[in-house]
Formats: C-alpha cells, structure tokens, sequence
C-alpha cells in the first residue's frame, strides 16, 4: 500500500489546501441552496447531514477519489472474504461475519464461518432464555435477579454501552452490573448490593489472562463460595465467555458453561458475539437478533454502495480531511440522549485502540496524524462544560451531533428541549457571531458604548467549526446495530487510506508488562526494588506505597 501523502489525491488536497482559501460555511449556505440535501446520506434508519463541514464540492469529489486510489473496494473484500488483514497477527478480521443471519454461509479456507457463530449464537439464546424466564436457578432454587458482567476493554465497553442504550427494551430481565475497574470498587458495591443465591457472574475475556478481569473474578468468586459455603455453587452462578478454554477449566468454571469466539473477533470488535452475552440476558434474544440484523444491514450499505453516498466511507473520509488537511487533532462525539452516554467511551476504544498508530503495515513511520483523539459524553452536559472551547478555542475540534428523532417513552416536551438544542450548537459553531452581529446585540441591549468596545472581542464567535450531524429514527436495536456498524467501518476505512494495522494493539502491552513487575514490588514484604530496576520518580512513588501499606 502506498503511503497516504504518496498518494495523487492526497498531495491534490494538499495543493487545493494552500491554493484555496478556507471556504466560509455561513457563504456556501447562503449561495448554494442544494447544499444541505445534497450533503446528505441515509442508511439503516440513519441520516448523515454533512452540509455543516469546511469544503466544497471540488475538496468532496478530491476526497472520495481517496477511496479509489486506496482500493477501499479491494480492501473491504479482503475483510469480508475473511483474508488476514490483522497482519501483526495474521489473524482474518470477520467482525461482520457475526452479524449474518439464520440459514446464511461464510465459507472462510474451507470453514463455514457462520455455522460456527451460528452454533453459539444457538446456545447464547437457549441459556439466556432459561436465565430471564427463571429455569435457570441458583445454587439454592433462587430465581437470577443481577447478571454482573466482570470484563475490560471489549470484554466491557460494548455490552455495557447497548444495555444502557437499550434499557427501555430489557422487559422484565434481570438488574445488570458491569465490573471492569480492579480498584476494589466496583466489586464492592455488586457485593453490597447483590444477593450471591441470586447472582450470575458472566466472566468476559477473549485472552482469559487479563490481570484486572481475573482478580476481580477472583474476588467475586471468593465472596460466593464464602458466603454460600459451597464450591460447588460456582456451576450455578458463574459463566466464561472467552476463546481461551483451557485458562477458563484452570479458572474453576466448566466449560459446558462457557461461550466461545474466535481469534478472528477483535476485542473493540466483539459485542456481536458471545462478548454479547449480557445484551441478550439483559434484552432478551429477539433485541439482539434485531441488533445484529442493523449491523448487517449496514455492512451491506458499506460493501455495497458507491463513496458519494455511503455513510461510513463519507464520515471517513471527512474524518481524514478534518485531521490531515484541517490538523483537528480530536474528536468530539457529542450524543443528545441519555441513554447513550456511554457510547463515546466505547467509540474511544474503537478508534484510539484501532488507529492509535504511527507505524504502517510494512513496518515504516506513518508519513501523517492518525487517529484523532476521539472524547466526549452526553451533549447536553458537554454544553456546559467543554463547548466553550469547541466555540471559541484556539484548537479545531470537529463534532459528531447525534440525535434521535423519537422521543421513545420520555416526555416530547422536555426531548423537544434536547434536541433543539443538537440543532443549535451545530448552527452556532458553523454560524458564529460576527463583531457585527455582536455589537448590534449589545447595543440592543443597551449597552453603553465603552462596555461594548471592551466586551466585543470576547462576545464575538468565529464560526466556521465543522460538524456532522447524525439522526437516528428511533433509538431501536436496529438503529443503534446500524450506527455501531457504521463507526466500525468508518474506522476501517480510516486505518486503510492510513496504511496502520486497525486491528491490533502492541501498545496497550509494555504497561501491562510492568505493572505485573511493579505489583509485586509494592508487597511491603518483598524486598525493595534495587537503585537500577527503575527510574527515581518510579522507585519514589514504588516506595511511598510501601511505606504507607506496612
Ligand atoms: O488491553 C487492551 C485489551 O487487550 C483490549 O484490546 C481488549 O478489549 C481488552 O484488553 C480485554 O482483553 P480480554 O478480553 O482478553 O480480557
């Protein structure tokens, strides 16, 4: 793959950039009445406004050319035919393979992929059925009334995104906990508030050699066998999700009861397959099913439709031209519903995880910025907190609006509210307020006019700032499976025009190296790391623990 500023268009854009002015959002509105409906794209219950972004048609039709020069058709076959693109690992990367339906084929070296997912897909549904419908019982005969999930990363962000974005669907199921910190917290308060006789740990790890998860599994199943006086109650109450069977026999959990996936099954990628366990238990079979449904609907959308009018590839490709050609070096994602709140973590682990890279699959430097820093939380709450900056920081920060036009079962007054003001802060930012604009307001307001001298810089807004809004229908399972799909495939195509492996994580390794080695040296009982096993700053901080645990 060449490399992304070796590329034609790139280096056109990179010409464009310096030749043409920025244009001004508040002109191209204002001269070009078609913008906003042709700078759309639907899919899957989903509209992409774009119009709101700092280009014009010449940069647009540049920018799509992207996807030609990249061969994203070729790559996007790759993924789905099951090659090893995950090269660092060579391992296939069939994430989309999970989502297809009953009855469907995903022949992969010889392998139908899709009877295997098929196949636990079948036992996640019958086990979940007997958990919300009380067949399966506690140790004691207790009815499961708490499913607590204990997993990080992958093993957690998705799930418990969907259980809190779908909590309105969840019917009569069971209370859900998610147990990722190993601080001692979390654990604590699901044994404060759960009665162990009527208590189901899900232990979620695709390695099943993840040091936080199994402490903390460890630690609830201490508190079971304890409290219940019976080892054999672990039957009963704990299941493993993992592609690690023999770690999850050593763990103490049969593995009759565990839920199996593949290698081909990226953590950040995982909430589609038995990582989803806790959405089915949580929702029922049917929600998932109808999750998996949207994300399959847009994998069709995205394997099939050309650049111009395909959601994920457009929010990508404008996701380059925000970083690249614009140096935006974050991401705001900024969702105006409750409900969603946890999907900008889930987004950070998705995207930073997956394109935090600077070096290319051939093993040489990246020549350009990659993944931005994606951040934010519910918009509302982000409005008076940090929108200050996305107005009138020094830094371009360009947002993701995502609005749900339903108001579901909550008050239409008060959504009405949420939603105008989506609509507001996404005008405001591409508007501004000019210094005329400001003065006339003060002045209005009655102002004296050396008041006004002194207020005008600060009260003037410089507009411009580029945003996409995303509309959801309804916040259903469908529209959301879709809209996590789409992010999905959005950072693919980003990790392609940048020629970054999106699908491993050598980074996240040297820290967890350590902190095994630092964990043992912190026992005020062992001896003290020697002057040469670290730096004065780690020994310091080594030290202080120590003498405050002795
Ligand atoms: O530390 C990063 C990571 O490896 C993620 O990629 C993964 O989702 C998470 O840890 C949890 O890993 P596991 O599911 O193997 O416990």
């Amino acid at each position: 793959m060449p490399a992304p500023s070796s590329l034609a268009t790139w280096q056109a854009l990179l010409q464009r950039r310096s030749t043409h002015p920025l244009p001004s959002l508040r002109d191209l509105f204002a001269t070009d009445p078609g913008r906003a409906v042709r700078m759309q794209a639907s899919a899957c219950g989903i509209t992409l406004d774009y119009s709101k972004n700092l280009l014009d048609d010449g940069t647009l039709a540049l920018l799509l050319r992207i996807a030609d020069e990249v061969d994203l058709a070729g790559r996007t076959r790759a993924m789905f035919g099951g090659e090893r693109i995950n090269t660092s690992e060579a391992r296939a990367v069939l994430h989309v393979a999970l989502r297809c339906p009953p009855g469907a084929h995903w022949p992969v070296g010889g392998t139908d992929v899709a009877a295997e997912v098929h196949a636990v897909r079948a036992r996640m549904r019958a086990f979940s059925r007997q958990v919300r419908s009380g067949d399966w019982r506690g140790h004691g005969g207790e009815r499961i009334t708490d499913v607590v999930n204990i997993g990080i990363g992958g093993s957690d962000l998705g799930p418990a995104m969907v259980c809190e974005a779908l909590a309105d669907h969840a019917g009569d199921g069971p209370r859900m906990h998610f147990v990722s910190n190993v601080d001692g917290v979390q654990i604590g308060e699901v044994m404060r508030r759960c009665d162990p006789r009527s208590t189901l740990f899900v232990v979620a790890s695709k390695t099943f050699t993840t040091q936080e998860t199994l402490a903390n599994a460890r630690a609830a199943r201490a508190w079971l066998v304890g409290t219940l006086g019976d080892e054999s109650a672990v039957a009963r109450h704990f299941v493993a999700v993992s592609t690690n069977a023999a770690a999850v026999h050593d763990f103490g959990i049969d593995t009759a009861n565990m839920f199996g996936f593949w290698d081909w099954v990226g953590g950040r990628f995982s909430l589609w397959s038995a990582i989803g366990l806790p959405i089915l238990l949580a929702l029922g079979p049917e929600r998932f099913d109808e999750l998996l449904a949207g994300a399959q609907a847009m994998d069709e959308h995205f394997r099939d439709t050309p650049p111009a009018a395909n959601l994920p590839v457009l929010m990508a490709l404008l996701g380059i031209w925000n970083v690249n050609f614009l140096d935006a070096a974050s991401q705001l994602v900024a969702p105006y519903h409750q409900r969603l709140h946890r999907l900008p973590a889930y987004l950070q682990q998705l995207d930073m995880e997956s394109n935090g890279k600077s070096v290319r699959h051939d093993g040489t430097q990246v020549d350009c910025r990659t993944s931005p820093i994606l951040w934010g939380e519910q918009g509302i709450n982000g409005q008076h907190a940090y929108f200050q900056l996305v107005h009138q920081g020094t830094q371009l920060v360009p947002v993701d609006f995502i609005g749900v036009l339903d108001p579901g079962g909550e008050d239409e007054g008060l959504h009405r509210i949420a939603f105008a003001n989506l609509v507001a802060q996404a005008e405001a930012l591409m508007r501004g307020k000019t210094a005329t604009e400001a003065e006339a307001e003060m002045r209005a307001a009655g102002l004296p006019e050396d008041r006004i001298a002194a207020l005008l810089p600060h009260r003037v807004f410089p507009g411009n700032r580029p945003s996409n809004v995303l509309l959801l229908e309804r916040l259903a399972p469908f529209t959301l499976g879709a809209l996590i799909a789409a992010y999905e495939h959005r950072t693919f195509v980003q990790g392609v025009v940048w020629d970054v492996n999106s699908f491993d994580q050598w980074g996240v390794e040297l820290g967890k190296q350590l902190a095994s080695r630092v964990l043992a040296e912190l026992d005020p009982s062992a001896p003290c790391p020697t002057a040469d096993a670290h730096d004065a700053s780690t020994l310091g901080l080594i030290g202080r623990y120590r003498a405050h645990a002795r």
